[in-house]
């Protein structure tokens, strides 16, 4: 038995080094390790072993089936890779669609949320904007009804460009363009990275999403409002879930309200998570003040609407039960790879 494994462990090394491709790879493995290949054999001559002998000549077999294994992979790897770079060198672009691994990616919890809001806010009629990182202070502020000397900004201090531009620092910086672009009626959402310096703890980031909506026709109260957030909590978390209006103030709407969730990750009785309070800040709201509305050329006497923050790396760890905030930027896929 000794002699019979070691021989076919030597035939199964010269046959792998004389391996040219994928294909005949394949035709080694079946030989040795497929249904009627040679440690099959084995496997059958195992029967007739003595009893005394048969734990040592298993484990000598089962020794050499893992060395096989461990040598195809490793082969299959190498040819793999010779076979990309043969195709790169012969079209002489780079074309990454042909990278040829093995170990699937999975999505960021950000982007399985974010598709999960958009798909919920499409089915109602809301279409999905999209607008740069890098804005004008205009933008970002002024089209907002915060002049420059206004204290609000001091809660939004962000990363200046030398060109006076500067990262956004909330995706209400998009509020005026798709105003002047789309007009009113409009119902529209916009999800964004957002920058702010901050000091990072658990539940602060200097880098995180929004997601902003926009509703604008005649006759939109706050009611209308709830009713959007409320559908939408519910659809993700696939449970009604508990929340609350708080006044809050932000320049650009009036009247404005924080719209909180009660903390999934403690149920209420206060954790890191939630500051101890038992309530998350999901969602500053409001009806969009009149003089916002007027910048983005909005007739005021015949349209109101609404505007939300949405917090879309709040609801991601709620959703999924982040406690640090730090894990989603982080770049850890042991962490970030589950969620799929
Ligand atoms: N842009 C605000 C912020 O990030 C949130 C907000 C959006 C408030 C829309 C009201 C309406 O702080």
């Amino acid at each position: 038995m000794i002699e019979k494994t070691t021989k076919i462990r030597n035939d199964f090394q010269s046959r792998i080094a004389s391996v040219t491709g994928l294909a005949d790879l394949e035709s080694v493995h079946q030989d040795f390790l497929g249904k009627k290949g040679r440690i099959q054999e084995l496997m059958q001559e195992l029967k007739t072993v003595p009893n005394e002998k048969k734990r040592e000549a298993g484990q000598l077999i089962n020794a050499c089936k893992q060395f096989m294994e461990s040598l195809l992979e490793e082969t299959q790897e190498k040819l793999e890779k010779k076979e990309w770079e043969n195709k790169i060198n012969s079209t002489g672009t780079f074309d990454p669609s042909l990278l040829i691994s093995r170990e699937q990616g999975s999505y960021h919890p950000i982007t399985l949320i974010q598709r999960e809001v958009e798909a919920v806010f499409a089915s109602m009629g809301f279409t999905i904007e999209d607008y740069p990182e890098i804005v004008d202070d205009y933008h970002c502020f002024e089209a907002l009804n915060i002049p420059p000397f206004h204290p609000a900004r001091d809660m939004q201090d962000t990363y200046y460009l030398s060109t006076g531009q500067l990262l956004k620092t909330h995706t209400s910086a998009a509020q005026n363009y798709i105003m002047r672009k789309y007009g009113a009626p409009l119902r529209a959402i916009f999800p964004g990275r957002c920058f702010r310096n901050e000091s990072t703890d658990a539940c602060h980031e200097n880098t995180f999403f929004q997601m902003e909506g926009i509703m604008i026709d005649e006759n939109i109260s706050i009611s209308n409002l709830i009713y959007f957030m409320k559908v939408m909590l519910s659809e993700v978390f696939g449970k009604p879930v508990e929340v609350r209006l708080r006044p809050g103030f932000f320049p650009f709407v009036e009247p404005g309200f924080e719209l909180d969730i009660k903390c999934l990750i403690c149920g209420g009785e206060g954790c890191p998570s939630c500051k101890d309070s038992g309530w998350l800040e999901l969602c500053p709201c409001g009806m969009i003040h009149p003089k916002v509305l007027e910048y983005g050329g909005i007739d005021t006497e015949k349209y109101t609407g609404f505007a939300f923050g949405l917090g879309l790396t709040r609801l991601a760890m709620m959703k999924y039960g982040i406690k640090d905030i730090r894990t989603l930027n982080s770049g850890n896929l042991k962490a970030l790879s589950q969620f799929n």
